[in-house]
């Protein structure tokens, strides 16, 4: 095949859809709080429907809240190309994270319709439900779903800081598009392709555009709970406190030293803390935080994740505390032959590629297991992600969509 689909990859067009999808949740940092489901992602939603839509494209939905915006295929009962990412975003995220993938899959099929070309396969641009597992813990709640990994029954009752349930949010959603068709989860998939900010400085440092993802690295994520007794600041005797706020930062500190590593492979992070009742004169009675645990190796992720009971218990004094895993993913490294077809579509174009490893999650994660995936990253400046200051340029996000361009042509074919 030419290179005649990407041919058609409108560089400006893609660059302006990001920045109006980013006015949606837009904050005064130039960065975006579009939470997974919030009115802020659901009016995305909308955008990226009417542009689907404008294009011929059929939209419809799942029980998970999964979007797919579809290319029918000459073969209508062929399984499908999907590819995509997420909308929702962290609360001080950028305009990239997700987003990119998004946009670069409706670029693709853009180009392929303008193009000429009627693929043999449908085609879908997909935006998974909440990713980010910001607002509902844990991410890629969507992916999951679709792909049977784990069950929509037990995402349903997840409720935000304000009380709302996942359940309740998809209704406001399925609310917002009362025309979307729904169509059943676990549908089979002929391939997935996903294209991402890198959100980490290899490419940007090496000076590549696009580079071809080998795998992702493992990841345990456990909700830790300790229970002390609320009392009064001013009387309450040290002997007799159980101060969950005191313990909570006691086991924080010991994980994080337990957790250390030299050479900085081992990601640690408490990134979320909940104080109860959280008032300057009561001794805290409960504190609930994250952690999220990451390593490339299984071996050592399995061994480091498994430690954590007891050093929290050994460190709680005397309050309680109760640990629970909610997300066990270990290590996968993608198969070699969807990694050649990005390469391959690469070389067609003169685009140069190195291959690297993804550091951060992502929804290709589920579809891995049920259809052969892969994924691409483009860079981003200075790696920096998960905070408003992202940045990637126009011309690195063309070259990255151009190669998904011909690659999703390529496996629609
Ligand atoms: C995805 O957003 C991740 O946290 O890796
Ligand atoms: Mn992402
Ligand atoms: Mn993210």
């Amino acid at each position: 095949m030419s290179a005649e689909v990407a041919a058609h990859v409108d560089r400006d067009r893609l660059w302006d859809r990001h920045m109006r999808l980013a006015l949606h949740g837009a904050t005064p940092a130039r960065g975006v709080n579009r939470q997974a489901l919030s009115t802020e992602e659901i009016a995305a939603r909308r955008e990226l429907i009417e542009w689907g839509v404008a294009l011929g494209l059929t939209p419809h939905t799942d029980p998970a809240g999964n979007l797919f915006l579809r290319l029918e295929g000459r073969d209508r009962d062929a399984p499908p190309v999907l590819s995509g990412s997420h909308l929702d975003s962290q609360p001080t995220g950028g305009k990239f994270d997700g987003v990119y993938g998004v946009l670069a899959a409706l670029e693709a099929v853009q180009a392929i319709i303008e193009s000429g070309r009627s693929p043999s396969r449908a085609i879908e641009v997909v935006a998974w439900m909440n990713e980010e597992g910001s607002r509902f813990a844990p991410g890629m709640m969507g992916s999951a779903a679709f792909a049977g990994a784990a069950p929509l029954a037990e995402m349903l009752p997840v409720r935000d800081v304000k009380g709302v349930s996942v359940q309740q949010a998809l209704a406001e959603m399925r609310a917002a598009f009362p025309s979307v068709p729904e169509r059943p989860l676990q549908r089979p998939v002929a391939a997935y392709v996903e294209a991402h900010i890198e959100q980490g400085p290899v490419l940007e440092r090496e000076g590549f555009s696009v580079g071809v993802v080998t795998g992702i690295q493992g990841k345990r994520t456990f909700r830790v709970t300790v229970t002390g007794e609320e009392a009064h600041a001013g009387t309450a005797r040290r002997q007799e406190r159980k101060d969950a706020l005191l313990a909570a930062t006691a086991i924080i500190q010991s994980l994080a030293n337990a957790m250390h590593d030299d050479a900085d492979i081992v990601k640690f992070t408490v990134g979320r803390l909940e104080v109860r009742p959280n008032a300057p004169s009561v001794v805290a009675g409960q504190a609930v935080f994250s952690i999220d645990l990451r390593h490339p190796d299984e071996s050592t992720l399995r061994a480091l994740g498994d430690r954590v009971p007891a050093i929290c218990a050994s460190s709680a004094g005397p309050c309680d505390v109760g640990v629970e895993e909610l997300v066990t993913a270990m290590p996968l490294e993608f198969p070699v032959t969807m990694r050649a077809e990005i390469a391959a579509a690469a070389a067609r174009l003169g685009v140069r590629t190195m291959d690297l490893p993804s550091a951060a999650g992502h929804d290709s994660r589920y579809l891995h297991g049920i259809c052969p995936s892969a994924m691409l990253f483009v860079p981003c400046k200075e790696g920096i992600s998960h905070n408003e200051a992202e940045s990637a340029k126009p011309e690195d996000l063309y070259d990255g969509a151009r190669v998904l361009a011909e690659t999703l042509a390529e496996l629609a074919e």
